[in-house]
């Protein structure tokens, strides 16, 4: 039996990454064109389309948007042939729409699966996050003063607390927070957007990224979570409801507690979560999608967080085939 579900697990890693590439493939299309929303449902009906042949009894709780407001991979929307294990789906068929159509670095397309009522059922609200890498593990919490969370890094890293390197999304409302962290002295890498690729960064020493702070959206947190439980990272959120029809929809996904610092363990359960995910544009982890002369050639991560087995995968994609990738 073991064995039995060792093996889907594995089949089903290559049919996931299928499904980043084809949204990769069709998104990186669309690179610099100015045009945010051609990009992003180029990726989402790709990812959709390949889904629809993978067996799974799969459940979309992290995606597009409410039945209402989004035509695919919208939340509680079924996924996958109806055959095989019952999962949680999150998805982010383009992570970095406005990247994507300036040509910016570090889009991807990303997933994440795990058992049935395994990941927090987020809203699509903002969250505060703190991320670190595994020598970080244990060190640092949301509720601790930024100073507190840098000197603890600085410590657990054996290095001075100046060759801290923090990233945060550029935006007004870090304005603050970047001055505490300036004033200790530490560096920052300041990104346009795309804070799953950022929450990842400190977990692959070669980033040059030791911890990521701010606010960013709560659906990209949990997908950071389970790719920082595949690398044996750790991050923390607490969702930032700026008005009553935020708390609302909060409370309709279920969330009694709206002021809650979510755990790693809270926002995926358990060790059988797996993370895939195909770069769009150039970026840390991940190539972005190249075009040759007769198709393109894709680079992907996958990750099972039982295992912490982490494979890249280079993949040479046939026009003539299209888009039978
Ligand atoms: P999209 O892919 O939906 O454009 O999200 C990009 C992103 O930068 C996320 O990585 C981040 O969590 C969120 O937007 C931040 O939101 P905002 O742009 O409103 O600050």
């Amino acid at each position: 039996m073991r064995r039995q579900r060792w093996f889907m697990d594995r089949n089903l890693a290559l049919d996931f990454v299928r499904a980043t590439e084809a949204a990769a493939l069709s998104s990186a299309l669309w690179m610099g064109k100015g045009n945010e929303k051609s990009a992003d449902h180029a990726a989402v009906e790709a990812m959709r389309k390949a889904f629809s042949v993978i067996d799974m009894q799969g459940t979309i709780v992290i995606g597009e948007g409410e039945r209402d407001e989004a035509p695919m991979l919208y939340i509680g929307e079924k996924v996958g042939s109806g055959k095989g294990l019952k999962l949680d789906i999150a998805v982010d068929p383009l992570e970095g729409t406005t990247i994507t159509a300036r040509g910016d670095p570090n889009a991807m397309s990303v997933f994440a699966a795990a058992p049935e009522g395994c990941l927090l059922n987020a809203p699509d609200t903002y969250m505060d996050k703190i991320a670190v890498g595994p020598k970080c593990v244990g060190a640092i919490g949301l509720d601790s003063s930024v100073e507190e969370n840098l000197h603890a890094v600085a410590k657990k890293l054996d290095k001075p607390i100046d060759e801290v390197t923090v990233i945060i999304l550029d935006r007004d409302r870090h304005k603050e927070t970047i001055e505490k962290v300036r004033k200790c002295g530490c560096r920052i890498r300041l990104i346009r957007d795309g804070d799953i690729a950022g929450a990842l960064a400190p977990a692959i020493e070669e980033s040059g990224v030791d911890i990521l702070m701010g606010t960013g959206g709560a659906p990209e947190g949990v997908i950071a979570a389970v790719a920082l439980k595949c690398l044996g990272g750790e991050i923390q959120g607490r969702l930032k409801l700026r008005n009553d029809e935020e708390k609302q929809r909060a409370r309709k996904m279920g969330i009694r507690d709206l002021s809650k610092k979510f755990t790693m363990e809270e926002l995926v359960k358990g060790n059988e979560a797996m993370f895939a995910a195909t770069g769009v544009t150039d970026g840390t982890i991940l190539k972005g999608v190249q075009f040759l002369s007769h198709g393109a050639k894709t680079h992907s991560i996958v990750m099972r967080a039982k295992t912490k087995t982490i494979r890249f995968i280079e993949a040479i994609h046939h026009f003539e085939h299209f888009p039978e990738y």
